[in-house]
């Protein structure tokens, strides 16, 4: 990639407000945006359509090979679609939310969706935000810019409960029992080699999203 053409990776836990500072900063830097979560949401969804078991390796890996999966990179509509029909809301649901892990933590799941978010990569000629669990020490080692995003669990349970109307309880337990359950593939609350820390629980969007662009800017200074 070109300077002009950054590859930035976000990595964090959910709720550290990857999503929302990677559109912004796509958006800003006119870049295209990546939401890996979202693609193992969609491949999670494919496998509850189909009625397999999250557990069955085997069944689970042929259907989502088998599943037509589309990813809109552009930050003003990351649109998901499952054989053709947008599945942005079904991704969020809770079956979804509470089968992904499993799904996320097939091999060959991973390895499949993983040449895909490479592919999208490579596709995006003007640059690319991408977020998820594993971007920095996997999906783009290569990347320009390394971000861990984090927060406070309490904070990131509250932002999680108001983005979908939810309890903050409940939605505290989840949060951890889903950070539980990824550390077995990923490492979501440990900081990548090579990764700036950036604490979101006292910062505003804007600020971090500040951080980031300074970031890139150092980069262009110093290369
Ligand atoms: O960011 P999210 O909550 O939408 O992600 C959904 C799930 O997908 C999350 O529980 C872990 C998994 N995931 C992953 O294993 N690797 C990624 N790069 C992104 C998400």
């Amino acid at each position: 990639h070109k300077k002009s053409a950054p590859v930035v990776a976000i990595d964090g836990p959910s709720g550290a407000g990857k999503s929302t500072v990677s559109k912004t900063l796509a958006t800003a830097i006119e870049a295209a945006y990546l939401d890996t979560g979202s693609m193992y949401r969609a491949a999670t969804l494919a496998v509850i359509k189909a009625g397999v078991d999250p557990s069955q390796t085997a069944q689970v890996t042929k259907t989502v090979k088998n599943a037509k999966l589309e990813f809109g990179t552009t930050p003003e509509d990351p649109f998901t679609r499952l054989d053709g029909e947008d599945a942005g809301l079904a991704i969020r649901g809770d079956d979804v939310t509470k089968a992904v892990s499993a799904v996320a933590g097939n091999k060959t799941v991973r390895k499949f969706l993983i040449e895909e978010q490479r592919r999208l990569i490579a596709e995006a000629k003007n640059g690319i935000v991408v977020e998820g669990r594993d971007i920095v020490e996997v999906v783009a080692p290569d990347a320009d810019v390394k971000v861990y995003l984090t927060a406070d669990p309490a904070v990131r349970a509250g932002r999680r409960a108001s983005e979908f109307g939810a309890d903050t309880k409940a939605t505290a337990k989840d949060i951890q029992r889903r950070d539980t359950a990824d550390s077995k593939t990923t490492k979501p609350l440990e900081v990548p080699a090579g990764a700036t820390v950036i604490d979101s629980t006292d910062l505003p969007i804007v600020e971090v999203v500040a951080k980031i662009l300074a970031l890139l800017n150092n980069r262009d200074i110093n290369d």
